[in-house]
């Protein structure tokens, strides 16, 4: 890991190929990126009334906040025109519908510190997304509804992209089975060293798009107002079925998920017999994995 590459021309394969290697890409907004983080600044405004939703935290009490980011979840993911508008994204930067899977986006809002009693959220602690479950090839497209600072963003931290780290992944299926989105997501068994990080700032509208196995973070928010943003994820089939990905240094979840995938061009799930494949092909390597921890 080494390169943050902006506003990169790159084609997709090419693209994927680097981001598996660890490095970050930066876009500056296009207009599938707006159009997808105004429909959602629309949603949250008219969802808070009269008050700055980066403002809002400080007029509600936290059950109340918590329950309007709930609806706003809700809403995001239930909307007819949200499965389009990602689709719009992934045409904008020349993904192959016919072979990407996207999944619902999340829409986040990460408060300023201090404001949750549990201040460190779930989303929030340094964790790889390939934790959860997910397959190596996952790309995960984050996107800020307003514009980022330094003090409210995502950070990377570089020195574990070749570093693993000692983690209750291998406990995920039982909680994701209870409740998925309710689970206990697996987090570090030691304290992660924070520096160094690279803290990514652009624009509302922007895109940060990263593997999955990177150790990422939200920053503790000191900027005084609250950080929104959505993110959403994508596999394409060829590195399913292939196995490709970034490496799996420290991934032990005894469950592998595709199941949330809808494919580019028709929302079509994965067939039963890929996801069979995968899910074995990716067990019996986090299984021997998990061995040598
Ligand atoms: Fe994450």
């Amino acid at each position: 890991m080494n390169t943050i590459y902006f506003d990169s021309l790159s084609n997709d394969t090419v693209r994927r190929q680097q981001i598996y290697n660890g490095q970050l890409f930066v876009f500056s907004p296009r207009s599938s990126t707006i159009d997808l983080s105004q429909f959602v600044r629309n949603l949250v405004e008219k969802g808070f009334g009269s008050l700055d939703p980066t403002k809002a935290e400080y007029s509600l009490p936290v059950d109340e906040f918590l329950a309007i980011e709930s609806d706003f979840k809700q809403t995001l993911m239930n909307h007819p025109h949200t499965k389009q508008m990602i689709q719009a994204v992934l045409k904008e930067f020349e993904c192959d519908l016919s072979k990407t899977y996207f999944d619902l986006p999340q829409l986040r809002m990460a408060p300023t510190r201090g404001y949750l009693p549990n201040a460190e959220g779930l989303f929030h602690d340094p964790h790889r997304d390939t934790w959860y479950a997910a397959p190596m090839c996952l790309l995960n497209w984050w996107i800020p509804i307003y514009d980022l600072e330094s003090e409210r963003t995502v950070a990377f931290h570089p020195r574990y992209w070749n570093q693993p780290v000692n983690n209750d992944s291998s406990g995920f299926e039982k909680d994701y089975k209870t409740n998925f989105r309710e689970a206990e997501f697996p987090h570090p068994e030691k304290q992660i060293e924070i520096e160094p990080e690279i803290r990514i700032v652009c624009p509302a509208g922007g895109l940060i798009l990263f593997s999955g196995a990177q150790m990422h973070s939200a920053v503790p928010n000191t900027s005084g107002s609250t950080r929104l943003s959505l993110d959403f994820r994508t596999v394409h089939y060829d590195d399913i079925v292939t196995n490709s990905g970034a490496t799996n240094i420290d991934s032990y979840s005894t469950v592998a998920l595709l199941t949330d995938f809808m494919r580019g061009t028709d929302l079509a799930k994965f067939p039963e017999d890929v996801i069979a494949t995968h899910q074995k092909n990716s067990v019996m390597e986090n299984k021997r994995l998990l061995k040598r921890k």
